[in-house]
């Protein structure tokens, strides 16, 4: 979800006025995934490496989450939503740790759309804790021990990777999981990533051949056997 700050800046407001107009853009991305059967959803909230940002933005993107979870959290239980917050909870305060808690648990009954939030989160985070654990736990490291190891185990990987505000590159997301995704770069800024946006998306990954390492012949094959089976 890039490009909240760029969006304040050319207002001349406040960065953390793009990060309030970017949670309007998250809810209404939300809402419309769940009216066309998305049924996971994973977003880049704030990584690992945003505690390095001014102390003043750090503090009003905790404080945000807090008020976005007490205001948003009983509209998306109404609407199916399950929330699941992935990322390294050590050194959150209590009132955040709190707040993620209760968004997990008073939606946990929700299966229309998984909508993971990561949160303190960064790709090789999640790498190093899954090893880890398993080290500890004296398993072999495998992909497939790996694999469920990791803080988004509960979910298939990402089909499709979408980055907006113009930069094309992975910062972190998603390192173990996007191996075979699709990866859509937008140049709007998150707070202007509409539905009308996010279905150019969606268009555009429909019109992929994704081979994972096959040939072009080959998928053509698998689609035409599945066709006729
Ligand atoms: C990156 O844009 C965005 C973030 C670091 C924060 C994203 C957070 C939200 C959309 C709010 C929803 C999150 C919560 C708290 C639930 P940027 O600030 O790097 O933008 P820039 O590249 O234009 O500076």
């Amino acid at each position: 979800m890039d490009g909240n700050g760029r969006w304040a800046a050319r207002r001349f407001l406040p960065r953390v006025a793009g990060h309030k107009v970017g949670v309007d853009a998250l809810r209404a991305c939300v809402r419309h995934c769940g009216d066309i059967g998305v049924k996971v959803l994973t977003v880049f909230a704030f990584s690992s490496e945003n505690w390095n940002r001014p102390a003043d933005e750090v503090s009003g993107l905790m404080e945000l989450l807090a008020l976005a979870l007490s205001r948003e959290v009983p509209q998306l239980k109404a609407e199916g939503v399950r929330i699941h917050f992935i990322g390294d909870r050590t050194g959150l305060a209590p009132k955040v740790l709190n707040g993620l808690a209760a968004a997990e648990a008073v939606t946990a009954g929700n299966e229309r759309l998984i909508l993971n939030i990561c949160f303190n989160y960064g790709g090789r985070w999640d790498i190093a804790q899954a090893a880890a654990r398993l080290a500890a736990q004296g398993c072999a490291i495998t992909e497939q021990s790996l694999s469920g190891a990791m803080a988004l185990a509960h979910v298939p990987d990402p089909d499709l990777v979408i980055r907006t505000g113009g930069e094309q590159r992975v910062s972190n997301f998603l390192l173990w999981q996007s191996a075979y995704s699709e990866f859509y770069f937008s140049d709007k800024l998150w707070p202007e990533f509409d539905a009308a946006a996010l279905g150019e998306a969606i268009d555009a990954f429909a019109q992929r051949e994704r081979r994972f390492g096959k040939t072009s012949e080959q998928v053509l094959q698998d689609g035409a056997a599945r066709k006729a089976a």
